[in-house]
């Protein structure tokens, strides 16, 4: 770039940081002391107003799963807002049906019909709304450390202070022990003999806190902006056996974890068996295009007698984007292509751990992995510092990464499921400078 476009770039960078700072809220910073402005991308790189490229390897919250602008979805966009662009909920049409029968043919078990929005929050409402139609109940067991969304609902589910505004409470919602092996209250290491002591849990929270008729048990696969937080092995049959005992639906949040993300399956709980019996989808859905989808049994869906309308949800060109993304979804074969590129991922990720001994535990499957950082590996000490730092280090080795846990100490990683295994060396190479250079500087 010459030196009058670059200098041009750094301006209109400049006024957009000034015009994010005027005219909008400031209730959910960007990332960085110095905040990036990006303009472009394609395949896992961005570029910014200054020209300079990066490497996506937090997919803008694991959400453009297939990399940026994938050019079958970019196309049918492109066609289906030139064709027909919006109907709301009160008229049919072609793309939603398809999108629907799309999403029944990789979801697990009897899970069928779906209710479109436009976000996870709005698929996570939709999906208690229902369970308390279907039960004709209203309390509802969630999980510590979990997210949920922005609504006055869904940040009463989620479980992190920082992410709960002040004044905001509503009563009915009960959190029960996350089941966090790093962090077991139980047993460490924690392994399947504490999964009998989360349901004790869960059954007593039930028992003391509610009116004992709970209308649904909500949680993530895998705890996403807990710090992908993955249950010790036999956590979700032994917790839904509990949760159906007592009449209550098991709501499943693959927001994060679905499409192939956690490796080998279309989606997260299929790991372990346990078939939902709502379930709701969002982020990678659509590859980027607003897109939320709750999807259930048809009795449940019946239970709903309320009228509703969707203005947006189901619009015809999220369809397009929905149904491109699922067909290269399926050709590709992104829960393969997640395993393989996942494996490659852990194990640079263990090579690095065991070079630096503030990286206190790997973890996550497939293509969601994390690493959470500790100022003393001894006490666990959470380290939202060294997270900041490797953030920051990162960026200057041109490598986008995602922060979590409950002290912004946790570093989550999610790059597209088309990453190649040369462009996975590439990352692991920048990742590996990036904590060579939080060494120097602790
Ligand atoms: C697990 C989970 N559920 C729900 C949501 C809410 O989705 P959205 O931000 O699209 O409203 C998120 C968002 O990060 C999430 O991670």
């Amino acid at each position: 770039m010459s030196a009058t476009r670059m200098a041009a770039a750094e301006t209109s960078a400049e006024a957009v940081k000034a015009g994010y700072r005027e005219f909008l809220f400031q209730c959910a910073p960007p990332y960085y002391d110095d905040p990036l402005v990006l303009v472009r991308g394609q395949g896992v790189f961005v570029t910014d107003a200054e020209g300079r490229e990066f490497l996506d390897f937090f997919s803008g919250i694991l959400t453009t799963g297939l990399g940026h602008c994938h050019p079958e979805v970019v196309q049918a966009i492109q066609e289906q807002v030139a064709t027909l662009g919006h109907v709301s909920t009160l008229y049919l049409t072609e793309q939603q049906v398809e999108m629907a029968r799309r999403l029944a043919e990789i979801a697990p078990g009897r899970l069928k019909k779906t209710f479109f929005t436009n976000s996870g929050t709005e698929a996570v409402e939709t999906a208690i709304l229902l369970a308390c139609q279907y039960t004709g109940r209203s309390e509802v067991i969630a999980l510590r450390y979990s997210y949920s969304g922005r609504s006055t609902l869904a940040t009463n589910l989620t479980a992190h202070a920082s992410w709960r505004p002040a004044a905001s409470s509503i009563a009915g919602i009960k959190h029960v022990i996350s089941p966090y092996p790093y962090r077991c209250p139980f047993k460490s290491p924690c392994d399947e003999s504490c999964v009998e002591r989360y349901a004790q849990d869960l059954e007593e929270a039930i028992l003391t806190t509610t009116t004992g008729k709970i209308a649904a048990f909500i949680a993530e696969t895998i705890q996403g902006v807990g710090g992908y937080i993955v249950p010790p092995p036999g956590y979700f049959q032994r917790i839904v056996e509990v949760v159906h005992r007592y009449g209550g639906l098991f709501i499943c949040d693959e927001v994060q974890a679905g499409f192939g993300r956690t490796g080998g399956k279309w989606f997260g709980i299929e790991h372990w068996q346990v078939e939902p019996d709502i379930m709701v989808m969002a982020k990678t859905i659509a590859n980027g295009f607003p897109l939320g989808a709750t999807i259930t049994r048809p009795e449940i869906a019946e239970a709903w007698k309320a009228k509703t309308i969707s203005t947006f949800g189901g619009n015809p060109v999220a369809m397009a984007a929905g149904i491109a993304t699922n067909r290269v979804m399926v050709r590709e074969n992104t829960p393969a292509r997640a395993a393989a590129r996942g494996a490659q991922l852990r194990k640079g990720l263990e090579a690095l751990q065991r070079k630096h001994e503030w990286i206190g535990e790997v973890r996550g499957m497939g293509l969601m992995q994390a690493m959470e950082l500790v100022d003393d590996p001894r006490k666990k000490t959470p380290s939202p510092q060294k997270a900041k730092l490797l953030l920051e280090a990162a960026k200057e080795e041109r490598l986008l990464l995602g922060v979590g846990g409950l002290n912004g100490h946790v570093i989550r990683l999610g790059p597209s499921m088309l990453i190649t295994e040369e462009e996975m060396d590439d990352a692991l190479g920048r990742l590996e400078r990036a904590c060579r250079r939080v060494e120097e500087k602790l």
